[in-house]
């Protein structure tokens, strides 16, 4: 048997296509273009790879970006500062600030410090209570594009046995609290959890936000389960660098009913939901109703 291959490049795409759209209608109707604020501190490589991919589709939607780029030395007083402009600066609906970040940064306060009606990631403590509470708010984006993927393949999710592997407060936690949202049976595995090839084995739905190359194998999934991977790891075979997800994809492909590829599955859709996420605070902020994407 062969699993599904959810194509989240063509998802995405087609979400893309929609949130330009939908853009384009705001601005003719309302005069209204959404514009996100990303600020990146430092050079970390792969900081600044997602940054640019972010801007990039930003553009593309035809929103209106503002780039920060600040040195690696940049002191929480200063970020804080801009902040403080950004969050006062009406043009400004979004505001993204690329983590991790450099040590003499507290990343809580910086976060704290982000208007929780512009914190398109999500991670303000306002909007993550609001999420705990079934309350509207913004979601983090990884989160989300998951549930949308998880949607091409279960209508509803009322009941199902999933299994969310990782407790991040960028992906598990917010992931296993959007899944209990939509009344799925929802455990939590995290590192110091025991027996966790036979939890997997009961997941109808399995989730993995672990950071670990192709730590999951096939012989844990349950025959015909939906799986979510949405690790980003680079990995040298034969000197050869690849990216490779959390879960050992050749192998589940055999044994799962459906399964997000690495790369191509989670991360293109992450990416859009970004822009999903920026055009809701944009028409929240302006009093209009939410997007319809
Ligand atoms: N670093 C890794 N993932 C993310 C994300 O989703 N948002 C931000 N701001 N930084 C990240």
């Amino acid at each position: 048997m062969s699993a599904r291959i959810i194509d989240g490049k063509a998802l995405a795409a087609e979400l893309r296509a929609a949130v330009a759209a939908e853009t384009q209608r705001l601005v003719t109707a309302h005069g209204l273009q959404p514009g996100l604020a990303v600020v990146l501190i430092g050079d970390n490589p792969a900081s600044k790879s997602y940054v640019a991919s972010k801007s990039r589709a930003l553009v593309e939607a035809g929103m209106r970006p503002f780039d920060f780029k600040l040195p690696a030395e940049t002191g929480e007083a200063e970020l804080l500062g801009l902040i403080k402009k950004l969050n006062g600066d009406s043009a400004v609906n979004g505001i993204l600030v690329q983590l991790p970040l450099p040590r003499q940064i507290n990343t809580s306060r910086i976060i704290a410090s982000i208007d929780p009606d512009k914190d398109v990631d999500g991670f303000h403590p306002l909007n993550a209570g609001r999420l705990m509470s079934g309350l509207p708010a913004l979601v983090p984006c990884t989160p989300v594009a998951c549930l949308k993927l998880i949607k091409t393949v279960h209508e509803s999710l009322v009941g199902i046995d999933a299994l969310m592997v990782g407790r991040s407060h960028i992906v598990g936690n917010p992931l296993s609290q959007v899944l209990l949202n939509e009344n799925a049976t929802v455990t939590v595995a995290h590192t110091f959890t025991r027996h966790l090839p036979e939890l997997c084995r009961r997941a109808e739905l399995l989730c993995v936000a672990i950071g670990c190359a192709e730590f999951i194998r096939g012989e844990w999934i349950k025959p015909g389960a939906t799986v979510i991977d949405v690790g980003i790891n680079r990995v040298t075979v034969d000197g050869k660098s690849r990216i490779v997800g959390d879960v050992n994809f050749s192998e589940a492909v055999e044994v799962a009913g459906a399964v997000t590829p690495v790369p191509g599955g989670v991360g293109p859709m992450t990416i859009v939901c970004l822009l999903v996420n920026t055009l809701r605070a944009a028409c929240m902020q302006a009093g209009l109703p939410p997007p319809a994407v």
